[in-house]
């Protein structure tokens, strides 16, 4: 079973080297990416080619098509000025975007060119979306945070207030008393003289 297996997959081999003679495939294994504004995405696609070959990615949208990157395996990446800190290059041929926004979105067409010109092609889709989730949030929480301090200064002030009033009921209490007693003092010295 174990020569069967073995044989099985030799043949496998040469079938499918038959079928590509020299020629480059491409597989891009998530051909839509959804993403939201500042995030990094992977354009992430994998080539398999013998010998040497040139990969090229392009952006398409309505604003028109730039070129991004164009590199041969191996050899230094040649990034467009527009990309030049947000781009890295790996060697399967994909590339990483860093920190999108609105106008990254769009198409993303890659070409893989063999040696002697056989050429394989692949398309990323992205969209990006705008945080609006996450603003809202943050409005609700912070008008939470300030709707409870605001009812807790409301409490205090109240509570202010209630002292307020036992404490001026209490002085005047006192000063009453003192008073009484003052008058009642001077009665009793004033008939001696
Ligand atoms: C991206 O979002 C669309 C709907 O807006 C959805 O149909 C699609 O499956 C999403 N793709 C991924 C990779 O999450
Ligand atoms: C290509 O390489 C990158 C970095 O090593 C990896 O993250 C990505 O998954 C690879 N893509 C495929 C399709 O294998
Ligand atoms: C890089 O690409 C630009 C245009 O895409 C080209 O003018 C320039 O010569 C290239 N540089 C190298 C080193 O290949």
């Amino acid at each position: 079973p174990l020569n069967n297996w073995c044989s099985i997959t030799s043949g496998l081999i040469t079938l499918l080297c038959l079928s590509a003679p020299g020629g480059v495939s491409l597989v891009v294994p998530q051909p839509n990416i959804n993403a939201t504004v500042a995030q990094n995405i992977l354009l992430s696609v994998e080539y398999s080619c013998r010998g040497v070959a040139t990969v090229e990615w392009k952006h398409v949208s309505s604003w028109g098509t730039t070129s991004i990157v164009e590199w041969r395996s191996g050899n230094y990446a040649n990034i467009s000025t527009v990309y030049k800190d947000r781009v890295t290059t790996f060697e399967n041929g994909s590339i990483q975007l860093r920190n999108v926004g609105m106008r990254d979105a769009g198409y993303y067409f890659v070409t893989v060119t063999e040696e002697h010109g056989t050429n394989a092609y692949g398309t990323i889709i992205v969209n990006v979306y705008e945080i609006i989730y996450e603003d809202l949030h943050f409005v609700a929480v912070l008008f939470a945070f300030l709707a409870a301090v605001s009812a807790i200064l409301i409490c205090f002030m109240w509570l202010c207030n209630k002292s307020l009033h036992l404490f001026q009921k209490k002085t005047t209490h006192k000063l009453t008393g003192i008073s009484l007693k003052m008058q009642s003092r001077c009665r009793i010295f004033k008939p001696e003289i």
